[in-house]
């Protein structure tokens, strides 16, 4: 019988990881499978020992569930611990071990896939949510020089650039308060754009652009999203949204799973025929 993955979340209709892992699987030869699990919302843990009993090898973990499963696992990485959310769960000697690849994967989609030098250089945040605590240490570890936040709600900004103070340095901004600072990486990890929301509500100023800037949205649609029309009104030399991140977290983790790293690129080409 092959080996079982799914995907747990709710909803769960909307999710790509099935087509993803269906072809990471097919391209490295592993015999598994990876289906949906729809989860109700206050029975997470039950379906997940329901799926272990079934002989469920590997989830992911989207939401509402990534603080739940924490719950769930006997062992936590370093990375799903200071991102403060889990999006991977992988079997082993009978117990759930949790982890989170969103960070790596996004380094991995800026460097490898879009050509981003990372080294040395001062990015700024927009966002101070759940997403942001992920991909801060990856960051730094990639070479990162300093990152500033902004956030609408400035405690949150402050409290992060606190607790991520070992990793680098780390500052919170106010959205005005950029002042005369310019950015050659700006990353949206707030949820404004998120169902199409309109350019001109971004609170930041516009001006964070440094000439050419490279604009990241961690969000993705099948259009360029608002942040990146905003970005390119406002400078940015180049746009990219997070499907590339979807996909090489993706990657991850499969590696972690298979031990075994696919090949993401005939995944974007299935994702997104015509680039
Ligand atoms: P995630 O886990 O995806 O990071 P989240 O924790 O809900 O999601 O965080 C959402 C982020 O989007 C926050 O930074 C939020 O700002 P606040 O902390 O001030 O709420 C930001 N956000 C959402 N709607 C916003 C809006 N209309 N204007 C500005 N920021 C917004």
């Amino acid at each position: 019988m092959p080996d079982s993955y799914a995907v747990i979340g709710n909803p769960i209709a909307q999710s790509k990881s099935p087509p993803i892992h269906a072809a990471f699987a097919a391209s490295t030869g592993q015999d598994m499978v990876y289906d949906r699990i729809l989860a109700p919302l206050d029975g997470f843990a039950a379906a997940v020992e329901h799926f272990a009993a079934g002989g469920g090898r590997g989830l992911n973990v989207t939401a509402p569930f990534k603080l739940q499963a924490f719950a769930v696992a006997a062992k936590t990485s370093e990375r799903a611990h200071l991102a403060g959310a889990v999006n991977t769960l992988l079997r082993v000697d009978g117990e759930w071990h949790a982890d989170n690849t969103d960070g790596v994967g996004l380094v991995r989609d800026l460097t490898v896939n879009l050509g981003v030098d990372l080294t040395d250089c001062e990015i700024a945040i927009l966002g101070a949510g759940g997403a942001v605590r992920g991909i801060l240490k990856p960051l730094f570890d990639a070479g990162v020089a300093a990152v500033a936040i902004s956030n609408r709600t400035m405690s949150k900004a402050e409290e992060i650039a606190t607790t991520f103070s070992h990793y680098g340095p780390v500052e919170a901004i106010a959205p005005d308060g950029f002042g005369t600072r310019r950015f050659g990486l700006v990353v949206n990890a707030t949820s404004l754009g998120v169902g199409g929301a309109a350019v001109d509500r971004f609170p930041f100023a516009g001006s964070i652009f440094a000439p050419g800037a490279f604009a990241y949205d961690l969000i993705y649609s099948d259009r360029p999203t608002a942040f990146m029309r905003w970005a390119r009104e406002h400078g940015a030399g180049a746009a990219s949204d997070g499907m590339g991140m979807l996909v090489e977290q993706a990657a991850e983790s499969f590696a972690l799973w298979r031990g075994v790293r696919p090949d993401t690129k005939p995944v974007f080409t299935m994702l997104r025929p015509g680039g």
